[in-house]
């Protein structure tokens, strides 16, 4: 398959491929392994039980995707695509249905072209959301991009399932901050906006990665930030009244002033009695403005939480973003362009979208089974503001308006398979628990936390009735409207993956 892939190559790019720099099969190239997990977030998709592609292929230019394209349907090879590697389900890199297959890895397509006059850049979709960020800010100190907090992510997977950060609160998502796009549809050709159609260019904003063609670059919107915000951390343990400060979180984040963003990350720590572990609150947040505007604006909706100024620091944006994903207040902004900056390990995620508050008498009982796996994790990231203020149908990313918060559950290890079943089993147990806190019918989910336990396609079929179990969850009512626009653009279903979204069946 690789020769004929590569003679195939040549004969349909208008440009020469230097091969053995683009082209990477297991026998014949060293680097082989390296590539495949270079940009692979999740370790538990790279165990020797994971299938391995037949080969990776890196374009150096748009032709080369549209050569891949054409190819990959004439050889009939599968293919995937990966632009930053961090689906949490590997979807970019490993197949789990359907052998052989190989990846269009476009980590090498990543420039960024920032135009501050007009309030845009066109990015192209190999480049991290730090290197975004960074290159913003080497223009300008006032404008930034509302996206994920973690500066390792692609730009390419990530808008293409919405998107979430610091700024959705004051801004929305990624993908509500999108002007224009080129993608390389199932005929490998070019689209821009114009040319695709104002159907494709709405699904390809938060309906999912790998179901709609191969995305180029995205031109996207840049919005202002103050030359100083400020951040802070606070943290509270179980003996320090995390629950009763918890409860009125829930109630406080997702409604007070949106330039203020608070997530709260929690953890089991050791307590100060010698043997015991307990829960560990941090409450992580960003205010766009000075620190004693945010003071007051906390001493009037949450002095619960007692934040001082000694807890807040002043500090540019850009130096605010690797403060807010966890790095210490020195951190220098260079490491935003450090590609892989994120600690790679073995995990499982699961999601909530919670629309009540759980009550403080629940809260005692969620720390038992929480605290039931070796290092649990859960982040709570609060909604409110500007999403609220954007219809459910705007763009297929659907869970706006009434939710208050998105919970994360985080299983995480360090040996392989050795432990795999027991944390896997965890995070599921606690998905379980949390069912009578969550959103109901559907129990709403995150595209972009891909999760196979919903569901997942079938080699080399999908159904419209399949895939309906996890397509609701994702995308409410726009999942039917995305099932239309597949059906139009790639009838043939030639992007496909475990829950790519299915075309409606061809007529005989
Ligand atoms: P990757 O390359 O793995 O692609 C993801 C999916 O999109 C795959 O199905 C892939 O085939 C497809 N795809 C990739 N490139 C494509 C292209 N050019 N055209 C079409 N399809 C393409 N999310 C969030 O909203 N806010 C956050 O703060 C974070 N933080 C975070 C931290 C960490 C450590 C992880 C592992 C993940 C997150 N995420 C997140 C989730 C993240 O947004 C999600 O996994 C994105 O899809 C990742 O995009 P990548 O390009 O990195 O992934």
């Amino acid at each position: 398959i690789p020769k004929l892939f590569t003679q195939c190559l040549e004969e349909n790019s208008q440009n020469p491929i230097p091969f053995s720099t683009t082209f990477f099969t297991p026998q014949n190239n060293a680097s082989f392994t390296s590539v495949l997990e270079s940009t692979a977030q999740n370790l538990r998709y790279l165990l020797p039980s994971m299938t391995k592609p037949e080969f990776i292929f890196t374009p150096l230019e748009d032709s080369h995707v549209q050569a891949a394209v054409l190819c990959a349907k004439k050889l009939k090879i599968h293919m995937r695509v990966r632009s930053g590697g961090h689906d949490y389900e590997g979807l970019s890199f490993v197949s789990l249905i359907e052998k052989p297959f190989m990846i269009i890895d476009l980590a090498k397509l990543r420039a960024i072209q920032v135009d501050i006059a007009h309030n845009t850049a066109w990015v192209e979709v190999g480049a991290t959301l730090g290197e975004v960020y960074y290159r913003i800010s080497e223009k300008s100190p006032v404008h930034a991009y509302p996206a994920g907090v973690c500066p390792s992510v692609g730009v390419g997977g990530h808008i293409t399932g919405g998107g979430y950060g610091s700024l959705h609160r004051k801004y929305g998502l990624a993908a509500d901050n999108v002007i224009n796009a080129r993608i390389v549809d199932a005929n490998g050709k070019i689209l821009d906006r114009e040319a695709m159609g104002e159907g494709l260019f709405w699904a390809i904003r938060g309906g999912g990665g790998g179901s709609f063609g191969i995305i180029l670059s995205w031109q996207i919107k840049l919005v202002q930030v103050p030359p100083i915000v400020t951040v802070f951390t606070l943290t509270k343990t179980l003996e320090q009244d995390a629950n009763k400060i918890l409860h009125k979180w829930q109630q406080v984040a997702p409604n007070i002033d949106e330039d203020l963003f608070f997530m709260v990350q929690m953890r089991a720590v050791n307590s100060s009695t010698p043997g015991k572990r307990t829960v560990q609150t941090s409450y992580i947040g960003r205010y766009l403005g000075r620190a004693n505007r945010l003071l007051r604006l906390m001493a009037e909706k949450f002095p619960e939480l007692g934040l001082s100024k000694k807890d807040c620091l002043e500090t540019s944006w850009i130096k605010s973003v690797p403060y807010i994903y966890g790095f210490p207040n020195t951190t220098s902004p260079e490491i935003l362009i450090q590609r892989t900056i994120s600690d790679k390990v073995y995990m499982k995620n699961k999601v909530d979208y919670m629309r009540q508050v759980i009550p403080e008498s629940a809260l005692n009982s969620m720390w038992k089974r929480f605290m039931q796996d070796d290092e649990p994790m859960m982040v709570w990231v609060p909604y409110g503001g500007m999403m609220t203020r954007i219809s459910e149908s705007t763009l297929p990313y659907p869970h706006r308006k009434g939710v208050l918060f998105k919970s994360q559950y985080i299983a995480r290890w360090y040996d392989g398979e050795k432990s795999m079943k027991k944390h896997m089993n965890w995070v599921r147990r606690f998905y379980d628990f949390m069912a009578p806190y969550a959103s109901r019918f559907p129990r709403e989910a995150y595209v972009n936390y891909r999760d196979l336990d919903l569901g997942m396609n079938q080699f080399n079929g999908t159904s419209f009735l399949r895939s309906s179990t996890w397509g609701f969850k994702y995308f409410k009512d726009n999942f039917i409207r995305l099932v239309k626009v597949k059906s139009e653009v790639d009838p043939s279903n030639l992007f496909r993956h475990e829950q790519s979204i299915p075309p409606l069946p061809l007529e005989s």
